[in-house]
């Protein structure tokens, strides 16, 4: 049996959101560069899509970060897997994360992207669930704030399936079979 999922955000909805999005910081960075770090793999999707939405001169670099464990939660332990391959000295550094759920990864990374002297530092994730956070984290922008539950699609996984989904959804039921 197959996995039942049920569409929380469609399609055009998010496409709409990002596009306003990239007008927000398309008009906060007012003709300056900017550097938007992909944090891999959950914010691919979202990353492309902004990117194509920011009318400035923009460079991209990308990250990858593992919170031991996994479970769907995260364990506040992270690890660097991948780190940026250039320097964000000096800067217009925009992070780009599919979801802040407690904030733990988001706080641990801001934290060390802070040290390396950006000119400016700045967090926009596509989801947020704030009633889940154990950290004062939030996004500078921030698409969509959604309840306590678990989503998968453009770019979330569940055990790696289902970042394909153009829309987020969110398992209604667990078959043994997946998309
Ligand atoms: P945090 O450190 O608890 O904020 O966890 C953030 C990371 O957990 C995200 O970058 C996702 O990889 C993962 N995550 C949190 N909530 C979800 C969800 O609902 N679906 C899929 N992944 C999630
Ligand atoms: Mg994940």
């Amino acid at each position: 049996m197959k996995d039942i999922i049920s569409v929380m955000i469609p399609e055009d909805e998010l496409q709409k959101r990002i596009a306003e999005l990239g007008a927000e910081i398309t008009k906060d960075f007012e003709g300056e560069p900017v550097h938007l770090v992909c944090i891999l793999k959950g914010s691919v999707f979202f990353t492309c899509a902004l990117a194509q939405q920011i009318k400035l001169p923009l460079t991209m670099d990308f990250m990858r970060v593992a919170s031991y464990g996994e479970g769907t939660t995260s364990s506040g332990i992270v690890r660097l897997s991948k780190d940026l391959d250039d320097s964000i000295e000096g800067k217009n550094v925009v992070v780009i994360e599919d979801i802040v759920d407690t904030g733990r990864t988001l706080k641990y990374l801001l934290g060390l992207l802070s040290q390396r002297k950006p000119k400016a530092l700045k967090l926009c994730t596509l989801l947020s669930k704030p009633a889940r956070r154990v950290t004062e984290i939030e996004g500078d922008y921030t698409g969509f704030e959604i309840p306590d539950k678990f989503v998968v699609g453009y770019g979330l996984d569940f055990a790696e399936h289902y970042r394909n989904l153009p829309y987020i959804g969110v398992i209604e039921e667990l078959g043994d079979e997946r998309e």
